[in-house]
């Protein structure tokens, strides 16, 4: 059985790298992505996997994009919430957009797709929701009291929703990436990245590959036991 998997954020760095890994471990995958149609394109041209385009923030949107995802490859069976952003700033000088922008797309579109595909999930008896937190979201990080608030906050969310969803088979699970090569980390200030990297004492970033690979396994058919948890990736900068 080829089960749907759908990934937010899925046409660039980790959704990529998760989209890529759950198609060569079987599943037909579709990707969203916001924006950059561009990429998308080369997206699907150098992988076959479809993409759609939505806001994560906007709920009709995300009602109306699974409804498209599902009319062309069928019900969605596997959910990774990894659509997300960074607007950085010391709080004193953080405005009220960047910290709404922040919470609208990591969080409240965390909450919108799990809308969108939950009931389904539920009359089915099976789903697999793996939603993307961070290191920062367990150890905090200066220039980020938005991003890490909404890091932290899915960790909630994730436990309660596996909570409610573990009687019909349904596991929803957090992925918790250290400082990963991706254009997000391609955007902090060197100076700034080289003293972060100090502090991985594995002493490089993640790749992509090496979180999808955390994907793969929360999403794996004999996963269905695994609930509730949030799994480090972080080369050991952050044990919780
Ligand atoms: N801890 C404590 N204080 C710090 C600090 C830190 N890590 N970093 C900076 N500061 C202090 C500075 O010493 C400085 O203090 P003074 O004003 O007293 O001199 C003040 O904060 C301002 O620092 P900057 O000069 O760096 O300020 P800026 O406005 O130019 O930049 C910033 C602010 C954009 C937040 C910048 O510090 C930054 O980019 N920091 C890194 C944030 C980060 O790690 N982002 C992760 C993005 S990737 C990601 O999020 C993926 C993931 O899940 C891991």
């Amino acid at each position: 059985m080829q089960r749907v998997a759908l990934v937010t954020g899925g046409t660039a760095g980790i959704g990529a790298a998760s989209a890529e890994a759950l198609l060569a471990a079987g599943f037909r995958v579709a990707a969203t992505y916001a924006g950059n149609r561009q990429a998308a394109e080369a997206f699907t041209e150098r992988t076959q996997i479809p993409t759609f385009a939505w806001n994560v923030s906007d709920p009709v949107a995300c009602k109306a994009g699974v409804a498209k995802v599902e009319a062309a490859l069928g019900p969605v069976e596997v959910l990774v919430n990894n659509a997300g952003i960074t607007r950085d700033a010391m709080l004193h000088r953080m405005t009220i957009a960047q910290w709404r922008e922040v919470l609208d797309v990591n969080l409240s579109g965390c909450f919108n797709m799990c809308s969108a595909v939950i009931n389904g999930m539920r009359e089915r008896r099976f789903g697999r929701i793996i939603n993307m937190s961070s290191v920062n979201g367990l150890s905090g990080q200066a220039g980020q009291t938005n991003y890490a608030a909404t890091k932290a906050a899915i960790i909630g969310f994730t436990k309660s929703l596996a909570l409610e969803g573990a009687s019909r088979n349904i596991t929803v699970n957090a992925i918790a990436p250290g400082y990963t090569d991706t254009a997000m980390v391609g955007d902090i200030r060197p100076d700034i990245l080289e003293q972060i990297l100090k502090s991985v004492p594995a002493g490089r970033l993640a790749t992509a590959v090496e979180i999808a690979r955390g994907v793969v396994f929360l999403a794996a058919e004999d996963a269905g036991f695994i609930t509730g948890i949030t799994l480090s990736i972080n080369g050991g900068r952050y044990m919780a």
